[in-house]
């Protein structure tokens, strides 16, 4: 059949591909809404500008006319949302004449600090938990260049201990606790109005650190005072039941959690994230570990997406509470991290047949496909 495209066709497609194409980082897409100049040193791999896919089975599960969509964030350049704070972050350290940076991190903020750094020319040292840092995310900080040290201690230690290193020694920290960190993660926000044409309902996000919640609720908030939604989104936040300080109200002093990620029982950004939810009217929740498993499993096996345990909370969170989700509504959930990070809990909890050291021939094949009937 020949293959043929009205003029009108062709040239929205052309807009489309052009408009992706033409992406340059997400700094220059909002540079008047982020605390640069034109002498900032940009340092980009062109983060950011990631999906927002409809999930029509999880709808389906919650009913009521209600629309379901994911911001798929483990599509940028290092596998997570982390890349849209470092791109700020290390822009502004390199404009400062930065010459290394650190941080503490679950593994991700590593990986994303450790690649941003170095395309800047900085060295980067990351402090991560002893044996609790998913393999992929170990793979990534030791494979950019960045010095790696393991601490015998969970998140949290690691977190005072490079907060002490930033004010004692010539390295710019780059965790969340970092200002331009939290700039650059609330063009997420952005991003999502601009998809929509207003706020979601609802945003279910996973919680660790908290920093991101609340820079989501700053983008909101900033593009509402612009004009450029009419509404503001519920902040419904979820942390995994072992380590959940914003549920409880107290430090988790030895969090436990198969999300690695969000292992974290004392949040830096605690105070920030208690303000949105009381001013956006939202809530705290947390989810068990297979309730995480559940709807990990659930988004890879019915909608195709393959996201990390700690963003699938995200999900999870919002099963758990679908009764009080108003008919009709809007509701994005925030995955935060690619799958391929964490391989070693994706093949131990799958739930897939699999079918190993089978004989080399099709009869045992067949058979154990089952066609030999
Ligand atoms: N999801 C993923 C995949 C994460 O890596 C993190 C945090 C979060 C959610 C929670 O975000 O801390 O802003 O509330 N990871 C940090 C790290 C702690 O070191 O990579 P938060």
């Amino acid at each position: 059949m020949a293959f043929s495209l009205s003029t009108a066709q062709s040239s929205a497609l052309g807009d489309a591909a052009l408009k992706r194409s033409n992406w340059s980082g997400l700094i220059e897409a909002y540079r008047p809404y982020l605390p640069v100049t034109q002498s900032t040193p940009v340092v980009t791999l062109l983060e950011g500008n990631t999906p927002l896919i409809p999930v029509p089975r999880i709808a389906e599960i919650i009913g009521k006319g209600v629309r379901v969509l994911v911001k798929y964030d483990g599509l940028n350049p290092t596998g997570s949302f982390k890349d849209r704070g470092m791109t700020m972050a290390i822009s502004k350290a390199k404009e400062a004449g930065a010459k290394a940076v650190i941080c503490a991190s679950t593994g991700n903020t590593s990986a994303a600090a450790a690649a941003y750094a170095r395309r800047g020319g900085m060295n980067a040292f990351v402090l991560i938990p002893d044996g609790y840092v998913a393999l992929g995310k170990l793979a990534q900080a030791l494979l950019y260049g960045a010095k790696v040290i393991t601490i015998k201690g969970n998140f949290d230690v690691c977190l005072e201990i490079v907060q002490e290193m930033a004010a004692n020694y010539p390295v710019t920290l780059v965790n969340s606790v970092n200002p331009y960190r939290l700039e650059g993660q609330k063009t997420a926000a952005f991003e999502l109005v601009d998809n929509l044409g207003d706020a979601p309902d609802w945003l279910c996000i996973p919680v660790g650190n908290a920093g991101n919640i609340s820079a989501y609720w700053m983008g909101f908030c900033q593009y509402h005072q612009q004009g450029k939604c009419a509404r503001l989104p519920r902040m419904m936040g979820f942390q995994a039941e072992g380590a959940s300080p914003l549920i409880t109200g107290k430090i988790v002093t030895h969090p436990e959690t198969v999300a690695t990620a969000i292992r974290i029982g004392n949040p830096a950004s605690w105070e920030k994230a208690i303000a949105v939810q009381q001013a956006s009217q939202g809530q705290f929740n947390s989810v068990t570990d297979s309730e995480i498993l559940d709807a990990y499993r659930l988004l890879a096996s019915e909608e195709g997406i393959f996201c990390e345990p700690a963003s699938a909370a995200s999900v999870a969170g919002l099963l758990k509470v679908k009764d009080q989700v108003p008919a009709g509504a809007t509701v994005v959930c925030v995955l935060t991290g690619n799958g391929l990070k964490d391989p070693d809990t994706a093949i131990k909890h799958s739930t897939s047949q699999y079918y190993q050291g089978i004989e080399a021939n099709t009869t045992a094949v067949a058979e154990v496909m089952g066609l030999n009937n």
